[in-house]
């Protein structure tokens, strides 16, 4: 035991002295990875270095300003250049990092359009030496090869205040490719000119975004192709007025710094006036999907956030099914971060909800964090026309391009009558709940667990299932023209 201490106490002290200072860590990896031993020294990693931008907080205060109904700038959304002062690295922050890269004979290449994010590549002995790590190879069954990672990473002192983010470090996003039951389309950036029928909306012009590559290559993992997404729209000059994804994955797969970053860069893009949604998942309280074939999953009362629905700079949408009543399904993804704190926006929203939980809940989530998801649009027996063929399937990767089509339909209104975009909705809908069906039946177990499993009931008001409701077109419209 002594001994065990007193080694203790000479790494700390190895490690202050040797000017590193832990950045991430996790005891082990999570369930499914296999270690394959240590990672060969002279491999080469590309790691992605997030800088600290310049005034992230004056960002945030800009963006409740202006995504809050009754402000003399509500919707004022900003430019793309008015983003990047606010999110660019100081001239400090660079020069930081420059000299530090250039001390260790590594040459940076900046990999975004606001310059917040630079690359090195190195070999796994100088990344080892450098961030305090020890790079494995591990092996996943959802993985065609094994993945380069680290269980802890370390920041040279000097780089303290000026990165945010070493990118992949302790992250295990493999290759999952969460919930989504749409296929994937295997082209980059492949812009469509020709109308595309979306779900509600006939004529709404639509562009695929496809990130990560084809579905048998060395992709990148999610973590990965969520920040390429975030950094491309970030350089477009005319970007989309709604994105949605249905992609997603446990949020303690994340590192949170990443988890961080990916969500500071969603407040980005929706003070630029861009309605970013997201599914919020296809297992109820138990993440992307409850597999009850998996031991312990239907049985556990440890519910699994997702991200990125968690991140309360999203909106995210979950799945209803039936009329009068229409009620909750079963497998929409709903809860409460462990890592974004509940918002303003949802502050009552959600203190509501939490009276309504008997004391005896077995559920074990965290009530401090943000509550998903914000609101629910039908998401069972739909159509899905895919090569030709046509499908019946379910899930909330139906519900959120539904919901986008709503919005890009009443963005549509807006601009021909000269006004803005919706841009960031969630304060603007919870001002307006009245305008959504409230839903109050339904018991998110999962599509395969049985109800019997804990889990979240829908109730009068925001509920972790449905958040406000389901919207009532008509109503929606009027109000965003109320402003
Ligand atoms: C940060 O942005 C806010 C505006 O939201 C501004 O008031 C403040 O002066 C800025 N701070 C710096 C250091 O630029
Ligand atoms: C960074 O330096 C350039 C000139 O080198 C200057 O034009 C710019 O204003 C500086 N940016 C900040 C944020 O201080
Ligand atoms: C994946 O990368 C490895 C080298 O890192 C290469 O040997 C292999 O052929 C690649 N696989 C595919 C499907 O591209
Ligand atoms: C559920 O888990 C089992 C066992 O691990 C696996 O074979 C099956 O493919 C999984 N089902 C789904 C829908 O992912
Ligand atoms: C609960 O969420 C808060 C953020 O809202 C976080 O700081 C805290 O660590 C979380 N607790 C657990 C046990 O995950
Ligand atoms: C979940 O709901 C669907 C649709 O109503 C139903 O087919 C399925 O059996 C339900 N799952 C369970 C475990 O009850």
């Amino acid at each position: 035991m002594t001994f065990n201490k007193l080694a203790n106490f000479l790494t700390l002290i190895s490690a202050v002295s040797g000017g590193l200072v832990l950045h991430e860590s996790r005891s082990a990896a999570p369930a499914g990875f296999i270690s394959q031993g240590t990672a060969p020294v002279t491999d080469l990693l590309t790691l992605r270095f997030g800088l600290t931008p310049n005034n992230l907080s004056g960002l945030q205060e800009k963006l409740v300003s202006i995504s809050t109904p009754g402000n003399s700038d509500f919707r004022q959304w900003l430019s793309k250049d008015e983003v990047k002062s606010f999110v660019q690295p100081s001239n400090e922050t660079v020069a930081v990092f420059n000299s530090f890269a250039a001390a260790n004979g590594l040459k940076p290449t900046v990999i975004s359009p606001n310059g917040d994010w630079l690359s090195l590549t190195l070999a796994v002995s100088q990344a080892n030496q450098l961030f305090g790590a020890q790079f494995e190879k591990f092996s996943h069954a959802s993985l065609t090869e094994p993945i380069t990672r680290t269980l802890t990473i370390s920041l040279p002192s000097e780089l303290i205040g000026h990165v945010d983010v070493i990118h992949p470090s302790t992250s295990f996003t493999g290759r999952n490719p969460g919930f989504a039951r749409v296929p994937f389309h295997p082209h980059s950036f492949e812009k469509r000119t020709e109308p595309v029928a979306s779900c509600l909306a006939t004529g709404v012009p639509i562009d695929f975004l496809s990130v990560g590559g084809p579905p048998n290559s060395n992709a990148s993992d999610l973590a990965t192709a969520l920040l390429d997404t975030n950094t491309f729209i970030d350089g477009v000059d005319h970007p989309p007025s709604v994105v949605t994804t249905s992609y997603g994955s446990t949020e303690n797969q994340f590192e949170s710094s990443v988890a961080k970053k990916i969500c500071d860069n969603y407040m980005a893009l929706g003070a630029r006036g861009i309605s970013i949604l997201f599914a919020s998942g296809d297992g109820g309280v138990r993440g992307g999907h409850d597999n009850s074939s998996i031991p312990g999953v239907c049985e556990s009362n440890v519910f699994i956030p997702i991200f990125p629905a968690s991140c309360p700079y999203v909106t995210a949408i979950g799945a209803t099914q039936g009329f009068n009543p229409e009620v909750a399904t079963n497998l929409t993804g709903g809860g409460f971060s462990d890592v974004f704190q509940r918002p303003w926006y949802q502050t009552q929203a959600v203190d509501s909800f939490l009276k309504t939980i008997p004391p005896n809940f077995a559920g074990k989530f965290n009530k401090s964090g943000r509550g998903y998801p914000d609101v629910a649009v039908q998401g069972l027996s739909l159509d899905v026309v895919f090569e030709g063929k046509t499908s019946t399937n379910g899930g909330t990767s139906f519900s959120s391009p539904i919901f986008a089509s709503i919005v890009a339909l009443i963005n549509d209104r807006l601009l021909a009558a000269g006004k803005p975009v919706l841009g960031f909705l969630n304060p603007w809908l919870y001002a307006n709940a009245k305008r959504f069906t409230d839903i109050t039946e339904g018991h998110n177990s999962g599509f395969e667990c049985p109800t019997s499993s804990a889990a979240f009931d829908a109730t009068k008001g925001w509920d972790a299932l449905t958040g406000i409701g389901s919207p009532v077109f008509d109503k929606l419209l009027a109000s965003a023209f109320e402003y």
